[in-house]
């Protein structure tokens, strides 16, 4: 017999089922947590953390600072699903695995989701540990999560892509940012596969294409996002001056050690948004 390969959406319907199994919140706002920011999740009122392995079709990273559970809980009354930690296309995976765990917190029923990465930072006068929200991107992975047949039940096959990274949302963090007394950096963020950092040459070239951070993840996320008409958002910490415009060589411990210095402002600034995205 012919092997067929299942659709998305029934891929997607068997993971909201098992998650639907064990866990009765709805959540309202989803956020993913990057290298080293996943201890956000752990502060979450009322947590409930299911681990990747535990749902179909979800797989845990092995990548070090990435842990692998679907967290739900509240910030302030707003119900929450948090992605603490990701997989990445560089581990091998497909990229409909890659942005299976955003798509599920879609189907959960979010109203809008913050994805949050580790980044190099391009631009002269920043340094590791600025935090920046992401205005746009280039997609250099030169692959696409929305390649092959389209599912017309998720969205159409051509989606647009001109506010990916939505202008109220990026400007209710704006707000928290000034609140908190967090300066934010905005700027656009170039999507590589890694797993090698890039070299001083690649950096010079993504600086004449007008990317000011650069990283391996998220592009995928927010394109699979975008395509399902969902409201995203995102922020990089800059862990690191990318290539050739730092001191030294590049390094994931520093990487980490940075995302972790930095940890607990973002904190302040993911809860102060959710308690605005919640409200809207
Ligand atoms: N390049 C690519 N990805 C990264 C970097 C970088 O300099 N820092 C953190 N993730």
């Amino acid at each position: 017999m012919n092997h067929v390969e299942p659709s998305v959406a029934a891929r997607l319907d068997e993971t909201v089922r098992a998650v639907r199994a064990k866990v009765s919140l709805v959540p309202k706002v989803g956020v993913v947590l990057g290298s080293g920011l996943g201890a956000f999740a752990d502060g979450l009122a009322d947590l409930v953390k299911v681990p990747y392995e535990t749902l179909p079709h979800l797989p845990a990273s092995k990548v070090v600072g990435h842990a692998g559970n679907l967290c739900f809980g509240h910030v302030e009354n707003v119900p929450v699903v948090c992605m603490q930690g990701r997989v990445h296309y560089y581990e091998g995976h497909p990229l409909w695995q890659v942005v299976h765990g955003v798509r599920t917190m879609a189907r959960l029923g979010v109203s809008c989701v913050l994805v949050t990465n580790a980044a190099g930072g391009l631009e002269a006068g920043w340094s590791a540990g600025d935090l920046m929200i992401i205005t746009d991107h280039l997609n250099l992975m030169f692959q696409h999560p929305l390649l092959g047949p389209n599912d017309d039940s998720l969205g159409t096959r051509f989606p647009d892509m001109t506010n990916a990274y939505d202008p109220t949302l990026r400007a209710q963090l704006l707000e928290v940012s000034k609140a908190e007394n967090l300066p934010l950096r905005e700027g656009v963020y170039a999507g590589l596969t890694g797993p090698s950092y890039e070299t001083p040459a690649e950096i010079r070239m993504l600086g004449v294409l007008g990317a000011q951070a650069v990283g391996m993840s998220t592009v995928p996320e927010v394109i699979a996002l975008r395509h399902m008409r969902m409201r995203v958002a995102a922020l990089s910490c800059i862990t690191n001056m990318a290539a050739g415009l730092g001191t030294g060589e590049l390094d994931h411990k520093e990487v980490e050690e940075t995302a972790k210095a930095r940890r607990a402002d973002l904190q302040r600034l993911l809860k102060g948004w959710i308690v605005k995205a919640g409200r809207t």
